[in-house]
C-alpha cells in the first residue's frame, strides 16, 4: 500500500493540493476533516451543546459515516444522507473544532482512518496524521502558511460562498482554531522528525503540487 500523510493548520491549502496530487498519482484523496465535520453537523442538527463532552461522546453510537471517492472527489455520507456541502458551513467549522478535541471522538475517527489506510493507496490529509494516525506512512508532509495568508484565503472563500464576514473576524477565528489544534491533550498538531515541512505562503498551488510530487518520485535533490 502507498500511504502519504499530510498535516497542516486550517486553511493551509491541504485540500486543493492533496486533490491535485492524488489525481496526478492516481490514488485516493482521503480528507479526514470531513469526518470531524460530519460529527459536528450531527451535533448541530440535534441541538447538542458542543461544549458538553459527555453528550457529544454519547451521541457517537447514533452516527454512521461513509466516505465515497469518485473521480478525485470525496463524498461524505452521514446516516445515509450526502452532507458533502453542508459540512463546509462556518458554524460547522466552529463546532467541529471544539468536538474534535474529545477523546472518544478522536478514537471514533481513528478507527475509520486506520482501516481505510489498509484498504487503499491514498493521501490522507488532516491533523496528527503524520504523528499519530499514520506515523509509518511512506511519505509525510506538513503544509503551512502565515496566519495572514491563510486568513486572506479563507476570507475570499467565505465571501465567494456569500457569507457576510470581515477579514479580522476570519483571522481571529483561525487563531482560535490553531490554538485548539496545537493545545489539545490528545494527538495535537505537531511537526515530527521525518516529515517534510513546506511553507506555501509564497507558492502557487501548482508549484507546491510539483514540489511534493518530485519529492515522492525522488527527483527533488
Ligand atoms: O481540515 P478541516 O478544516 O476540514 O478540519 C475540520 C476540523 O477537524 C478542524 O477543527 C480540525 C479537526 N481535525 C482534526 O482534529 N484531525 C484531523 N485529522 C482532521 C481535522
Amino acid at each position: 500500500m502507498l500511504t502519504i500523510a499530510v498535516d497542516g493548520y486550517s486553511s493551509s491549502g491541504k485540500g486543493i493540493v492533496c486533490t491535485k496530487l492524488a489525481n496526478k498519482l492516481g490514488i485516493i484523496h482521503f480528507d479526514t476533516g470531513a469526518i470531524y465535520r460530519a460529527i459536528g453537523l450531527y451535533v448541530y442538527q440535534n441541538e447538542i451543546n458542543p461544549y458538553d463532552k459527555d453528550a457529544v461522546e454519547s451521541c457517537l453510537n447514533q452516527i454512521h459515516i461513509d466516505l465515497k471517492h469518485n473521480n478525485g472527489e470525496q463524498i461524505t455520507i452521514l446516516n445515509n444522507v450526502n452532507v458533502s456541502d453542508q459540512i463546509r458551513a462556518s458554524e460547522i467549522s466552529d463546532i467541529c473544532s471544539i468536538t474534535s478535541t474529545y477523546p472518544k471522538v478522536r478514537e471514533f475517527v481513528l478507527n475509520i482512518q486506520r482501516s481505510s489506510a489498509k484498504k487503499f493507496d491514498l493521501i490522507m490529509e488532516g491533523r496528527s496524521i503524520t504523528s499519530h494516525v499514520l506515523p509509518n506512512a511512506n511519505f509525510k508532509f506538513f503544509l503551512d502558511a502565515s496566519l495572514d495568508v491563510r486568513a486572506q484565503r479563507r476570507y475570499l472563500d467565505l465571501v465567494k460562498k456569500g457569507e457576510n464576514i470581515t477579514l479580522e473576524d476570519v483571522k481571529k477565528d483561525l487563531k482560535e482554531r490553531d490554538r485548539r489544534d496545537i493545545e489539545r491533550d490528545i494527538s495535537p498538531l505537531i511537526l515530527t522528525e521525518g516529515t517534510y515541512y513546506i511553507d506555501n505562503s509564497n507558492m502557487t498551488i501548482d508549484e507546491e503540487v510539483d514540489l511534493i510530487y518530485r519529492t515522492i518520485k525522488g527527483e527533488n535533490k
